[in-house]
């Protein structure tokens, strides 16, 4: 691991031009078979990986509907071949127009059990079409109507849903069933579909043929009308004007360096690009080739433990909040963090001073895309929960999130995810909830990795393992399916897969004074794509942990 030498000055520059041997296949990894193949049609019509993100991410919209959808949001980052161009579109869901700090808080002022996770009163301002739009029209080589096509078809000819379909729909099926038109869309005989059910979502192809005619045709004109009433009728307070507002924000990606790795990712309202450059910045200074196994988890997970604790302190919108991005992603600031950390103890979390902070989460998708020109996308997208807030608004055939649940609900009080509050991430009208999701790109001098999962607040630990795993010299199936563990600064306590930390290992962290909790299954669905720059090689990765679609192709450039 290149992480021998002093903590590095110089903060990294955007990448220009790759000097690169063209990848010699495109390539596509996301949580759904149909989903990649969408993409890769995409890419043999003559669309390039912006156009095809937009295929995979409509795609999902269909045939993932518990991870992500038209009623949901999420961030892209790209890479742009011909001049390194790199961007990240943010179509984070934000609060509507009538939201208020409190309105999940009853008289007394305690939460409201489930307010902010069930049902239309949960649910932000969609961001996703507005986003395949803008794909469309600013990347894209083809119409959005061509690159929504194939997700058009999955939704009208239907799929097969799976276990995993039939797993999560189990698990939300009591905010389905509260939903007529949701109950009529997921579930067969108002129960959980048996594995090999054909599903077939009309309404939801009708509302992607409007959209292929702009997302305008989404945020105002009948599906907002739609969209609105229904939610109304059933407790939700959208209003035209909040659909009609909605606006994605281009930001700039968070950068950094690992040896000499460039790490381009996610900026707020996510907080994982920054997190995960904290992490490294301070893994950079250790002699790692001279650390035992039980030092190299011990300062991991010190490293996280201090990342997840300023999560806590600083981060919410950008555009309501002001957050010190240039201090915390500063090599001299994670030197002090690093001076914090002894070699032989654990530094319990309550002695750094901080609020509490995030648990996990169990859906969302990622995707990413390399092109045959070198394009490439990063995309985490998202409706929350399993199947978000469970409603569907009559007649449109889009799932709503519950994203508004990723804000602070009260201060000191943990949300769905052990969420607590703090002033940052408070509700506001218009206001983006912060986010763990961290769509990421490594560019090493010979090698690129494109990479991100879902999985809540243990995302920006994954990717965070997958980028050492990367900066080992590992390949993308590696990547995806090693051992994870996990700490968030609070509950001071490691997460950890059964086979991530041996019986040895476990006992020398105890002795450190680390607590140690047994997940009690896996997590995370990490989707990878690598890029071999001198010889042009490609490969594509799912997540053993999930049943995904990764496909590498060679497509006749057009
Ligand atoms: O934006 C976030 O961080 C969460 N809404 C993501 C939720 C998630 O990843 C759940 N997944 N397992």
């Amino acid at each position: 691991m290149a992480l021998l030498g002093a903590a590095l000055l110089a903060v990294a520059t955007p990448i220009a031009v790759l000097a690169q041997t063209l990848p010699s296949q495109s390539a596509i990894a996301s949580a759904h078979p149909l989903a990649t193949q969408a993409g890769h049609e995409i890419l043999a019509a003559g669309g390039n990986a912006f156009d095809a993100a937009v295929a995979v991410a409509s795609a999902l919209a269909v045939v993932e509907p518990a991870g992500s959808g038209l009623g949901g949001g999420g961030f892209f980052l790209l890479h742009r071949a011909k001049d390194g161009f790199q961007t990240m579109v943010d179509a984070r869901e934000t609060a509507p127009g009538a939201a208020t700090a409190t309105m999940y808080l009853d008289d007394e002022g305690k939460p409201i059990p489930r307010a902010s996770i069930d049902g239309p009163l949960a649910a932000g301002i969609p961001g996703t079409p507005a986003a395949l739009d803008h794909l469309a029209k600013k990347y894209g080589k083809l119409p959005l109507a061509s690159s929504l096509a194939p997700a058009t078809r999955l939704a009208e000819q239907g799929f097969a849903t799976d276990d995993r379909f039939a797993m999560l729909a189990k698990w939300r099926l009591d905010a389905l069933r509260a939903s007529p038109a949701a109950a009529a869309i997921f579930l067969n005989n108002n129960d959980v579909p048996e594995p090999g059910h054909m599903l077939r979502q009309a309404d939801l192809a009708q509302t992607l043929r409007a959209l292929a005619g702009g997302a305008v045709h989404f945020y105002t004109g009948e599906i907002a009308r739609r969209l609105v009433e229904g939610s109304r009728v059933a407790g939700g307070i959208w209003t035209l004007d909040d659909l009609a507002g909605y606006k994605i924000v281009e930001r700039e990606p968070i950068r950094g360096k690992f040896g000499d790795i460039n790490i381009v990712s996610v900026p707020p309202p996510s907080a994982g690009g920054i997190a995960l450059v904290t992490m490294l910045n301070i893994l950079d200074g250790y002699p790692w080739d001279e650390l035992s196994e039980t030092q190299r988890h011990h300062v991991l997970i010190e490293a996280m433990r201090r990342a997840y604790r300023d999560r806590t302190q600083y981060f919410g919108d950008p555009d309501f909040v002001k957050i010190p991005v240039e201090r915390l992603t500063h090599p001299f600031y994670s030197d002090g963090l690093r001076n914090s950390i002894r070699m032989d103890r654990a530094t319990p979390s309550a002695v750094l001073p901080g609020a509490p902070a995030v648990a996990q989460g169990q859906d969302t998708t990622h995707f990413s895309i390399l092109d045959q020109e070198g394009n490439m996308v990063a995309a985490t997208l998202s409706v929350n929960l399993p199947y978000g807030s469970g409603f569907v608004p009559p007649g449109t055939g889009v799932l709503l999130n519950n994203e508004m649940d990723d804000f602070s609900i009260k201060p000191g009080t943990p949300n769905a995810y052990g969420l607590v509050g703090h002033p940052a991430n408070e509700i506001a009208p218009n206001k983006r909830p912060l986010s763990s999701m961290s769509p990421t790109l490594l560019m090493g001098p010979d090698r690129v990795g494109i990479l991100g999962t879902p999985g809540g607040s243990r995302i920006i630990t994954m990717v965070l393992l997958g980028a050492l795993s990367f900066a080992d010299g590992h390949n993308a199936s590696d990547w995806v399916s090693r051992p994870r563990f996990h700490h968030q600064f609070l509950p001071d306590e490691v997460q950890f897969e059964a086979d991530a930390l041996s019986p040895e290992l476990q006992g020398a962290l105890q002795a450190l004074g680390h607590q140690l909790k047994p997940s009690s299954r896996q997590y995370g669905n990490m989707q990878a794509v690598a890029w071999d720059l001198r010889s042009g090689a490609v490969t594509a990765a799912s997540d053993p942990r999930g049943g995904g679609g990764a496909i590498t192709k060679t497509h006749a450039t057009k």
